[in-house]
């Protein structure tokens, strides 16, 4: 296409932030293998759109968002950012000052070792004056919430800190369109709620917000939504149109937000809800309407003593640790652990990010070793210098939070067979290993000969719980192990680590999701800042006073349950599940009550 008609065509097009047309784009594997990522892509974005992208893990939602800010050009197609064409090389550092674009692994994003000079990096290569630089590295961190880390090393910080001090780095460049990938999958539930709360000022103010996530609750206060599948854009409309039809949504991987399905449930026994709601609060206030049925549930509120936990296989007693001890930089962050926990007794390890989870975790497989204090497993003292670390790894399983820590091979059959051989394994590693993918969802023939690096986020975790099933040890350890899974694959692993568990593997499950810890385990630990400040009963834990503070919240079929409590319907408080729930209201209507208001 001649220079001239192009600019010819912008002018008249001023208006739009974003316009893609006919996009095609592919990446080459080093055996030559073509893998198409996005098929024939066209739309337009007006500033100050709030946009999310959903899809299945691989659909090409990544992918999509690096042609947008210009990381990557189009094989063919075109890709117009506020007039300039992302292929034309003169205009990259106008594309990359208007589009934000906050990766989905946040440490890709880190260039400094400490995190102001990581905020500063870019203010700095626009050559602002000094006092301009200083003004917008606070701000920056203010706006994320990492103020409180602007003097920490980068590559000490937890998961959920490092996507914080990224976002930083990407407003202090002060872009007109914010893209987030992601971002919101390893924050803790506050984190989440003032990250979401973030993109809503931002919108407010006239940002374009551009949003990709698996959390389809997040997805429905968006002005648009684009689905993709398979690299193709198959649905771009408003919450309302894009989620009126589930056996559509099915065929994409997706599902209904938890709001939608629990609206559904509910209109069953009081028809006069709306059938879409785009809040929960919403949701809520139609429910207040409901008129009282009679007397609010009691509150047992029974903690289970530390005893009760006490038979131990695991036991942790008085552990301490603390990163870069001795330095000034010394992070102190586990402070006087003691819990225990019986063989094939399952538990969930939960707090805000940065509350030392991991590394509580790692100290079980031998990763790191005790400073202060005792970590036991069976027979295994990890206090010992001479503990066998290599047989005790063939008991203890540890998913990590980012999967491609874990990571030892080139390719992804090599890699789920990877532990198996190091165990000397000798039976059929490549059916063992055919078995495992089928069991997360990854094609064995179009995957198997992949090499990770070319993987999608959501792809490498199938890949790194499937290491974990080849071998199957006794313990099983989920560090955050369906951040990044897409919507149907997440609810698939969440029965398969309860098939796990029936067949008595002992585990811990680090999480954000709270829905996912009651659906897994009935106890929980809570981790703040390094300490363990409650243990007890999953239900209990929801009826804590300092939940807030701990970075945690009631899920929000807990919540529909209070706000119906609220309004004098009885349901029991120990009921956590929303299938009993609603069975519980089921028996209701049976019994009669008129719920019609
Ligand atoms: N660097 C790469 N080299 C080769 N193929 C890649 C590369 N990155 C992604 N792909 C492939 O391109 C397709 C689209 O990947 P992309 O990362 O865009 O998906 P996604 O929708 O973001 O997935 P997820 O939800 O898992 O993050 C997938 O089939 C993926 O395997
Ligand atoms: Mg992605």
């Amino acid at each position: 296409m001649p220079f001239f008609n192009v600019r010819m065509g912008c002018s008249k097009q001023m208006k739009k932030m974003i316009e893609l047309n006919h996009v095609q784009y592919s990446y080459i594997l080093p055996s030559g293998e073509r893998i198409q990522a996005v098929r024939d892509i066209s739309f337009t974005i007006q500033p100050g759109e709030h946009i999310a992208i959903i899809g299945a893990n691989g659909s090409g939602k990544t992918t999509l968002v690096q042609l947008i800010n210009g990381l990557i050009t189009p094989d063919s197609g075109w890709v117009l950012v506020d007039g300039y064409f992302t292929s034309d090389r003169n205009h990259h550092a106008d594309i990359f000052s208007k589009i934000g674009l906050v990766f989905q692994n946040p440490r890709d994003q880190i260039v400094a070792s400490l995190v102001e000079e990581d905020t500063a990096f870019g203010p700095e290569n626009l050559c602002l004056s000094h006092s301009e630089i200083r003004e917008r590295v606070a701000a920056s961190l203010t706006m994320s919430g990492a103020l409180h880390l602007k003097e920490r090393q980068t590559y000490l910080l937890s998961a959920g800190e490092t996507q914080r001090v990224a976002l930083a780095g990407v407003l202090a460049m002060r872009p007109a369109c914010l893209i987030f990938d992601e971002t919101t999958a390893m924050l803790d539930p506050q984190s989440r709620k003032e990250l979401l709360d973030v993109m809503t000022t931002f919108h407010k103010q006239g940002f374009t917000i551009i949003h990709v996530t698996h959390d389809l609750d997040e997805v429905l206060t968006a002005d648009r939504i684009l689905v993709l599948h398979a690299g193709q854009l198959v649905l771009d409309g408003s919450p309302y149109e894009v989620f009126k039809d589930e056996k559509a949504l099915r065929e994409y991987s997706l599902i209904l937000p938890d709001l939608l399905k629990f609206t559904q449930d509910l209109r069953s026994y009081f028809p006069d809800l709306a059938d879409f709601y785009r809040s929960e609060e919403a949701l809520l206030t139609d429910l207040g309407k409901i008129p009282r049925s009679g007397v609010g549930g009691e509150r047992t509120n029974k903690m289970i003593q530390q005893n009760d936990l006490e038979e131990d296989f695991i036991h942790f007693n008085h552990l301490s640790h603390t990163y870069m001890a001795g330095t000034p930089l010394a992070q102190p962050t586990l402070q006087d652990i003691t819990f225990s926990l019986a063989k094939a007794e399952s538990v969930g390890l939960v707090g805000h990010t940065g509350s030392g989870k991991s590394t509580l975790l790692q100290h079980l497989n031998g990763l790191i070793r005790p400073q202060q204090g005792m970590v036991r497993i069976g027979e295994f003292d990890l206090s010992r210098a001479d503990v066998d670390v290599k047989t005790l790894r063939q008991q203890v399983g540890l998913v990590f939070q980012l999967p491609e820590a874990q990571f030892f091979e080139m390719y992804v059959g090599d890699e789920i067979a990877y532990a198996a051989r190091t165990l000397g394994y000798t039976g059929k590693l490549r059916d063992l290993v055919q078995i495992a993918m089928q069991a997360v969802g990854l094609d064995f023939e179009q995957f198997v000969d992949r090499p990770l690096f070319s993987l999608s986020g959501g792809q490498k975790r199938r890949v790194a719980l499937a290491s974990y099933l080849v071998v199957q040890p006794q313990v099983l350890l989920l560090d955050e192990p369906f951040a990044g899974l897409d919507p149907l694959i997440h609810q698939e692993m969440i029965q398969l680590v309860n098939r796990l568990k029936e067949e008595g593997k002992t585990l811990i499950l680090s999480t954000h999701t709270m829905r996912d810890l009651l659906q897994i385990v009935q106890k929980a630990i809570v981790l703040h800042s390094g300490k363990i400040v409650s243990q007890g009963t999953t239900v209990d834990l929801f009826f804590q006073p300092d939940l807030h503070d701990w970075g945690l919240e009631i899920p929000l079929e807990l919540r529909i349950a209070e706000a119906l409590r609220k309004k004098g319907w009885e349901i029991p408080v120990e009921m956590v599940r929303w299938d009993s729930i609603v069975g519980w209201l089921r028996t209701r209507m049976a019994g009669g009550v008129d719920a019609r208001f």
